[in-house]
Order: C-alpha cells, then structure tokens, then sequence
C-alpha cells in the first residue's frame, strides 16, 4: 500500500473492541497496534514475531491468534493477527485488514518465515462460513470528510451495487504482479493516445492515487500540459487544461474502463488537507517512481476504485470490474 495521510477506508472489527483498520488488497497481513488490543481469553499469542514493510510504513510486532467478529455475522474464531508494539504511517488508523493473496504473508514471521497466513477471506471459506472464496468491494467517489459510503461483500457479489455486468481478468502471469491481485492492462488518452502499453499492474485499496511507471507518467504530463506541484508533490494543471482534459481509458481484458476528467482530479475541498492551495487542481495520476518494464508497472489505487466495483476471486485466480452508477459521477 501507498497511502496518503488522509481519506481511509474502514472498516470496524472487533476483538473485541471495536478497532478501524485500512483495508488493503495490496497486502495480506492482517494487524493491530498493540495498544489497541485487549488480551481476553480467546487470545493465544504464538511464539512468531512478524513484520511489514509498505511502500509508506511498516509494522513489527507478535503474531496471536483470536476470534475476530467483523461484525456482520461473519465470525472467525482462530485468526492470525499480528499485535504490533511498532509501527509507522499509520496515524489515523489502528492496523489493516491484509485481504490480498496469502502468499504475500510469507516470509513476515520469525521463526516459521515459510508459514504463509490465510487471510480472513480465507479463513471464512476454510470453516464453510462463505461458499465462494471472493470478496467484492464498492466504494462511491467521496468529497466528504468521514463519509461511510464503502461496502466489502465477503463471499459475493452484491449487484445492488453495479449497473453493468462484472468482466473478469485471470490475474497476471507477470512477476512481481502475479503475487498480488495483479492485472494486464494498458492505457491510452482520449481516442487514440497510448499513455501506458500493455503491462502488468495491480489493483490496491491501499493505494491511494493512481500510479505509473514513470515513462507512463511523462506521457500523462505531455498530453495534459501538467506540471509538478512542491507543496503536494502531485500534477497541477490550469482550469484552462482542465477544460481541455480528456478521459483516460484502462484497457483490461478487452474491455475499457473510462476515467472522467472529473475523476483524475484530487477532491477539491481535500486540497488543504494535502498542503495544496484549495483553487488549484491537482491530479490524481502520480509516479510509481520506476521505469516501466519491472513487472509492476501501475497500480490502480483508491482514485481509480472508487469509480468501479471490484471483485477479487481467489477460487478462479481472477479479479473483476463493473461499472457502477457513480462510475461518470461529476463531483469535485
Ligand atoms: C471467556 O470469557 C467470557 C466473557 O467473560 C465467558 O463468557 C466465557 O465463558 C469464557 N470462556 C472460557 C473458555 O473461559
Ligand atoms: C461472533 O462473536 C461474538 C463475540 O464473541 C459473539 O458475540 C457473536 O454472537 C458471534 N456471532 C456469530 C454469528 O457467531
Ligand atoms: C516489541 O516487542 C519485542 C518482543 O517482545 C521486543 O523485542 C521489542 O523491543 C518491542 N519493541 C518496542 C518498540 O516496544
Ligand atoms: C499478460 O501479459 C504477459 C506479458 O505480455 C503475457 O505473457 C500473459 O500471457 C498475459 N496474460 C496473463 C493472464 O498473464
Ligand atoms: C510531448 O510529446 C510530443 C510528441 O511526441 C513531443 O513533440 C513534445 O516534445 C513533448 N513535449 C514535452 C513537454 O515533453
Ligand atoms: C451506469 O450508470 C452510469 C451513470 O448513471 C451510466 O452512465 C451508465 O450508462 C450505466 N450503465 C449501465 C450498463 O446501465
């Protein structure tokens, strides 16, 4: 996960206090800081410390196993979760909810460094809880601080929540993105612009903005007329070249998704809050800070998630994309 410090999306799980972890697909441990949690006598801590390094922040600590009730039915009673007496990037949240592929948790403890951790969505098929391994994830395009707006469907889709069909994509065969929900995709700007040849990518709750190799991003700026802002560290344009702003379309298995110009924006009324000035316009498509051609060369973030539904599907090693009714919302 990247984060940026503000717009967290949480999710209330108790053990049994009620705790509000980030939810990440871009990692799979799951944990949280030690002096939120309280030993009773569903808590066993293992002889395992773990540890992990984000692309904003890390955590060490001790690896127990709990019930975690996360609060709609959904109960699991031997649950890994790492208590951690350190961490660092996470002010405003108590842990994360880990729901990326497991195989993403090994070599986080110390001693069995070869364990790998099933996930909650994991756990919750193993007991019979949900029928199918998968969890689908709807958020809203948000311009208000604290709005709920956020639904995780463990174990199903919820169509209540899309106005399309869901297209599916096998998860990437590409190295380093295979081990995550990771994706082929390319994109271009307006009708005929290529931003980004097809490459492989992954989808993450945890990131906040949309990232891109870095010769992706040059492309962006050039077609935009963007330039870098240091008090954000994000894209500036004019209202002029956002006038001008054409959408970006995210090629994924045959069928594209369209990102408004509405949408590559950052939240105005959130301006302040990243150090920006609350007239400009900044952009949400950001740099990955590598080269293209490492094998991990996007990652569509909370920007780009909040315009489509997704479903991750470890029973067909597959991740899905609908549209839903705020994909073309014009807000911002
Ligand atoms: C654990 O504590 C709860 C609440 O205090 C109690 O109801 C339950 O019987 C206890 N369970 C065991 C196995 O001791
Ligand atoms: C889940 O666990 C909590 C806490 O022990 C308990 O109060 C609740 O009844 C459990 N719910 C289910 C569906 O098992
Ligand atoms: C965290 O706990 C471990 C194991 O008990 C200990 O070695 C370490 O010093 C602790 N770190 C902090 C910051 O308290
Ligand atoms: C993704 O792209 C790679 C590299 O072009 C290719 O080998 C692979 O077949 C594509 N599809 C999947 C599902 O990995
Ligand atoms: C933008 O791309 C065009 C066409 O490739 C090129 O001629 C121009 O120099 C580029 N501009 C910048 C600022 O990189
Ligand atoms: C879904 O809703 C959006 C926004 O209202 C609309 O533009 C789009 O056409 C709808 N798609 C379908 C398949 O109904």
């Amino acid at each position: 996960m990247h984060a940026l410090p503000i717009l967290s999306y949480l999710l209330s799980l108790i053990i049994p206090r009620l705790v509000e972890l980030l939810i990440d697909t871009g990692s799979s441990n799951t944990w949280v800081k030690a002096e939120r949690y309280v030993h009773t006598n569903t808590s066993r801590q293992t002889i395992n410390r773990v540890s992990v390094t984000y692309g904003s922040g890390s955590f060490s600590g001790i690896e127990f196993i709990d019930l975690v009730d996360l609060g709609t039915g959904l109960n699991i009673s031997q649950q890994s979760i790492g208590v951690a007496n350190k961490s660092s990037g996470f002010r405003d949240i108590d842990g994360i909810l880990g729901i990326g592929p497991a195989g993403l948790t090994v070599g986080t403890l110390r001693p069995n460094a070869l364990r790998s951790i099933p996930t909650v969505t994991d756990n919750l098929f193993a007991a019979g809880t949900i029928s199918q391994n998968l969890i689908g994830i709807s958020y809203n395009p948000t311009i208000v601080e604290d709005a709920v707006n956020g639904e995780l469907s463990w174990g199903g889709i919820d169509s209540s929540k899309l106005n399309g069909s869901v297209s599916f994509t096998p998860i990437t065969s590409t190295f380093p993105a295979s081990r995550y929900w990771g994706v082929n995709q390319s994109i271009r700007y307006g009708s005929s612009t290529p931003i980004l040849s097809a490459t492989a990518g992954i989808v993450d709750t945890g990131t906040t903005l949309i990232l891109l190799a870095s010769d992706a991003l040059d492309n962006y700026r050039n077609v935009t007329g963007a330039v870098y802002d240091d008090k954000t560290g994000l894209l500036r344009i004019t209202p002029a070249q956002f006038a001008n702003l054409q959408s970006l379309f995210f090629t994924i298995n045959g069928v594209s998704y369209e990102l408004t110009p509405n949408a590559q924006i950052w939240p105005r009324v959130f301006n302040t809050e990243i150090g920006g000035t609350q007239s400009d316009i900044y952009l949400i498509v950001s740099d990955i800070d590598s080269p293209s051609g490492t094998g991990l060369d996007f990652i569509n973030g909370y920007a780009f998630l909040q315009r489509y539904y997704t479903v991750y599907d470890t029973t067909n090693s597959r991740v899905g994309f609908a549209t839903t009714p705020h994909t073309f919302a014009t807000s911002n």
